[in-house]
């Protein structure tokens, strides 16, 4: 991975030492689409001119929806303020931010779907071009928002963010409705002597709104993906993993954790360089989030062609238990994976899982030098 290698470390640490935060973390401007657009630029809930809404910029069908409004028999909720967006087939929303070129961003935003099916929402930045599709079918919230996370790396320092709907439903207004949109500069945390995986605490992340009780979403990212949970892959069709953090969630150590919300369709990865033949220790925590997920937890964690399970029963009210895989390194790199076994849902009916936290890789037996051997002789 590009991400990390030595060049760029340095690079990206004298940027981290040097420049201030162009984009502020935090709601990107209008982000929440508080700002209304004028009525004589609306025809209905339509926004018809370009540049309506403030600080934002729309294509095609875009509706601006207000809280309580109706759809049929459906009550449109919004989470955050009073106003949302909603996006039709081939419609976007575009805003351009300022960053610092060479550092790497996390955009967080909220999304509901409504009448559609399969709905997915493609998110780029331009120029780049980086752009990721991020799936939304799957709603893991009971008021049917979900907060997604994605990252990019900026290329020039200012940008343009583009959410757009490639939707192709019949009825324009089945698109997916957006609210506070984010961004967060990312620190990609190195790999350490006591620590060779890369942000094993899992304490650098996406945004998380102060006021979101409900976790952000990290979807499937490859491998050519920047992440939006640095060093870490998810690995999954249409799944996601969600970020928790201790202002509303139990987590293990430190300030955040990942839930593993999606049973074993998705998995949470990084490679790390190993040298083949010497022994490792993985060292994890596996607990629950204390967001009532109550059941019997199953945590697979593999490295390499070891592998452990752990069982955790949950009584949905924050715990957790420590888990150490030690294994010999068959390649130079190694997978760290973690997997949740059990699919859980919650008495409202979403899904949770367990969290995963302050995982640990370290050698612990060194092959004798070659070099002290020979002086023996
Ligand atoms: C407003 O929308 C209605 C219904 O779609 C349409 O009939 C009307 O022509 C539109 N008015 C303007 C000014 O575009
Ligand atoms: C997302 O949209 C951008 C810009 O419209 C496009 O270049 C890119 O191919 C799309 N990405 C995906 C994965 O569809």
């Amino acid at each position: 991975m590009a991400f990390y290698n030595g060049a760029s470390v340095v690079a990206l640490l004298l940027l981290v030492s040097t420049a201030a935060r162009a984009a502020g973390d935090g709601l990107l401007l209008n982000g929440n689409f508080e700002y209304q657009p004028s009525k004589s630029q609306m025809n209905g809930t339509r926004v018809m001119a370009e540049n309506a809404i403030p600080y934002w910029k729309i294509t095609g069908f875009v509706e601006y929806i207000s809280s309580g409004q109706k759809q049929g028999d459906m009550l449109l909720t919004v989470p955050e303020g009073a106003h949302a967006v909603r996006l039709g087939n081939e419609a976007s929303i575009e805003q351009q931010i300022s960053v610092t070129r060479g550092m790497y961003y996390s955009i967080t935003f909220s999304a509901a779907r409504t009448c559609a099916q399969s709905e997915k929402l493609n998110v780029s930045v331009a120029p780049g071009p980086e752009s990721g599709e991020l799936p939304i079918q799957t709603v893991y919230t009971s008021s049917g928002w979900d907060s997604y996370a994605w990252a990019f790396k900026a290329k020039r320092g200012l940008v343009s963010l583009i959410i757009h709907n490639h939707g192709e439903d019949d009825d324009p207004a089945c698109g997916p409705l957006i609210d506070s949109v984010a961004i967060k500069t990312l620190y990609p945390p190195q790999a350490t002597q006591n620590n060779m995986l890369r942000n094993g605490d899992f304490e650098e992340g996406p945004y998380m709104f102060p006021n979101a009780a409900w976790g952000v979403m990290v979807p499937p990212i490859s491998e050519d993906d920047h992440s939006p949970l640095p060093g870490w892959m998810v690995m999954s069709d249409t799944k996601a993993v969600k970020c928790v953090d201790s202002a509303h969630f139990v987590v293990p150590h430190g300030a955040r954790a990942v839930e593993l919300v999606s049973g074993l369709e998705t998995a949470l990865m990084q490679e790390v360089r190993t040298v083949p033949g010497r022994s490792y220790r993985l060292e994890f925590s596996v607990g629950d989030a204390g967001d009532g997920c109550v059941g019997s937890m199953q945590v697979k964690g593999y490295a390499g062609q070891g592998s452990t399970t752990v069982t955790y029963s949950s009584q949905g009210t924050g715990g957790h238990t420590r888990a150490s895989l030690e294994f010999a390194a068959v390649a130079d790199t190694t997978r760290v994976v973690f997997v949740s076994s059990t699919y859980i849902t919650k008495w409202d009916g979403t899904l949770c899982g367990p969290v995963v936290d302050d995982a640990s890789l370290a050698c612990v037996s060194q092959q004798q030098p070659p070099a002290r051997r020979l002086l023996r002789l």
